[in-house]
């Protein structure tokens, strides 16, 4: 949700400030706006609601010739999606603009100061009262005055602040929304995701909480709230400005369920030790005697990540025999949960930016629990909040339905199981045997994703006009089952419902009738009598039974209406290949039903707000 973008330095600030907004168009918003000085009259001010697009085909032309500028993207909190409303705001006397990410929580109070002292707000925003208690404050120092007016606010920002009185001048500040400073030649950028800066620069600095920045085209000071100085670390970006383009594919959907072949490669690079059969992961901080002391795992997580994670679970209990269990975040943070010294919890997140993942372990950090973040975004928030984790490097996941993420989260845990595992009772050759399957996975990936597209495609055609899907699966298929539900729900807008197959005859069942699509995942694993017993009960009611299966499994392909093969890999890597069909008829639904595949409706990349 919302977005920043911030630039000072030699070149013209308004092309930098569009397309930077544009990179960041995937994580949701409802409005735009930019502004810009050049150290001479007014600050100039151009926002409209609705996409970006809007607010540049409206911008004056000539644009003004400024080298200083910020600009934003709103998700409204405070006051509906209109252009008044949007950002940046400027102080009720023109001199600070400012733009911002979070909530204010006591902008009422703020407000009724301001007023009092003769402010007149333009805006229902929360955000207005930021700017003004800038130039409230604002005795020669801009730094110091937005220092002082955050320790008046209560609630969470990423904020980039400009003033007449400091032309050259931007500065940050950071407390629960993302912020990160791109570094480059006599010039400073800054964003609220690293996409926005890629084209400028791979130099970045991520803003921790309670950290502030004064960026000029000399470069950037960091300090504290209490003015003391902070030194931080420049990171590099890892991947490519491509992988954020659609290139030669319709949707950013498409391309990253094509992705997955390099991601899963990518994942597994560097990440384990043929010769002991081992993962190799670094950033866990736990010494092999704590790795050793676990006796359960926790994993969090929301949506597609929380499938990730019960999958998980089953390695974890399979591989590791480390007791498992999964939780949805915003149950666990609100449900005062018993935190066990002896219990390592893991927080599943692609964006790193999940409000309920976010509270849920911070608040088992307040007990004393350990959480490792699992995660995708560098710098992101829950990847700093942790307390060691792994990046599952997927690269940028632009689309909001979750893909290559999803099997890359599932790589990266089916690795710290191994690695636990090889620390009990997994042998040496048994490591061996499951990194040898996981080395196929792109392979087999690549293959399934390259046959499937024409086969999804025109089952696609049948699926579109359903009212309801039913998803089935067993075992570690369960979560596959779950996911495939979500993925054809959340982009094509069809009642779906995943679900453990045996639990079709507690009820489900009853949603049965003549032609409902069943999707079963069926591998040919210990569970493959019991699935095909389902299908039969599926078949007794006129259901239309559409199942994922192995090569060679007659009995499925006899049984089926329609047969969607995938090759057979270790047991426990099933969900892998088992998952890839299903992302691709849930694109291919979606086109065929003329959905906005890459931003569908209601939802947003990452949900910030509780
Ligand atoms: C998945 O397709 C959805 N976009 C959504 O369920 C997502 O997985 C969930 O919001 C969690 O996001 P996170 O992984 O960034 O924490
Ligand atoms: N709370 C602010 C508003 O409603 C900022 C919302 C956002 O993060 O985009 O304008």
């Amino acid at each position: 949700m919302c977005g920043i973008v911030g630039y000072v330095g030699p070149k013209k600030a308004v092309p930098i400030l569009v397309q930077g907004l544009k990179r960041l168009e995937y994580r949701g918003y409802d409005s735009s706006g930019i502004a810009t000085m050049n150290g001479e009259g007014p600050i100039f001010v151009h926002k409209r609601a609705g996409r970006i697009r809007e607010m540049e085909r409206s911008l004056p032309s000539p644009l003004p010739s400024t080298s200083v500028g910020i600009a934003h993207t709103r998700w409204a909190t405070h006051g509906p999606p209109n252009e008044v409303n949007s950002h940046p705001h400027l102080s009720s006397d023109g001199s600070v603009a400012v733009v911002h990410n979070g909530i204010v929580e006591n902008s009422s109070t703020l407000k009724k100061m301001l007023r009092s002292e003769g402010v007149v707000f333009r805006s229902d925003t929360d955000t207005e009262v930021i700017p003004n208690l800038v130039a409230r404050f604002y005795e020669g120092d801009l730094e110091a005055a937005v220092k002082k007016a955050l320790h008046l606010i209560r609630g969470t920002y990423g904020i980039v602040v400009m003033s007449t009185a400091e032309p050259g001048r931007l500065v940050v500040a950071r407390n629960g929304s993302p912020i990160v400073l791109g570094v480059g030649d006599d010039e400073m950028y800054v964003a609220s995701d690293a996409p926005a800066l890629i084209a400028h620069t791979r130099q970045v600095v991520y803003l921790g909480d309670g950290e502030v920045a004064t960026l000029d085209s000399d470069g950037f000071r960091t300090t504290d709230l209490e003015d003391r100085e902070i030194d931080k670390q420049i990171d590099e970006i890892d991947w490519e400005l491509e992988e954020i383009e659609k290139g030669e594919f319709p949707h950013f959907m498409l391309k990253e369920i094509h992705e997955q072949p390099r991601s899963i490669l990518r994942g597994l690079r560097g990440r384990f030790e043929r010769e002991y059969g081992d993962a190799r992961l670094g950033g866990l901080n736990l010494t092999p005697r704590e790795f050793f002391d676990i006796r359960r795992i926790t994993l969090v997580a929301c949506g597609t990540s929380y499938h990730a994670a019960l999958a998980a679970s089953y390695v974890l209990e399979d591989l590791a025999r480390v007791p498992s269990n999964v939780e949805i975040a915003s149950e666990l943070r609100y449900r005062n949960p018993i935190v066990d010294a002896k219990t390592l919890y893991l927080a599943v997140s692609q964006s790193g930016e999940t409000a309920d993942t976010l509270a849920a372990m911070k608040e088992v950090q307040r007990k004393g629990g350990k959480v490792l973040g699992i995660v995708n975004v560098v710098g992101s928030t829950i990847a700093r909040q942790s307390d060691g984790g792994i990046y599952i490097r997927s690269g940028p996941e632009v689309a909001v339905a979750s893909t290559k993420a999803y099997t890359s989260q599932l790589l990266a845990l089916v690795l710290l199981a191994l690695k636990i595992g090889r620390m009990r009772d997994v042998s040496a050759g048994e490591g061996r045997e499951l990194l040898e399957a996981l080395e196929a996975l792109p392979e087999q990936l690549r293959s399934v994703l390259d046959e499937g597209e024409q086969a999804m495609t025109k089952l696609a055609g049948e699926l579109a006009h359903a009212p309801f899907v039913l998803f089935l699966g067993r075992g570690i298929n369960y979560p596959t089952a779950m996911e495939g539900a979500l993925k054809l729900k959340e982009v094509s807008y069809i009642q779906c419902e995943g679900l453990a197959a045996a639990e079709m005859k507690h009820g489900p069942i009853a949603l049965i009738s003549d032609g409902t699509p069943v999707i079963f995942l069926c591998p040919m694993d210990q569970l493959h009598e019991k699935t095909l017993s389902n299908m039969e009960e599926v078949k007794a009611r006129k259901g239309r039974v559409i199942a994922v299966g192995n090569p060679g499994d007659e009995r499925v392909q006899a049984l089926a209406d329609v047969f969607i093969e995938v090759p057979r890999t270790h047991p426990l890597l099933s969900p892998f290949l088992m998952v890839a069909p299903l992302q691709q008829l849930a694109y291919h639904t979606a086109l065929q039903l003329g959905r906005d595949v890459d931003k569908p409706r209601n939802l947003a990349k990452s949900v910030t707000v509780e």
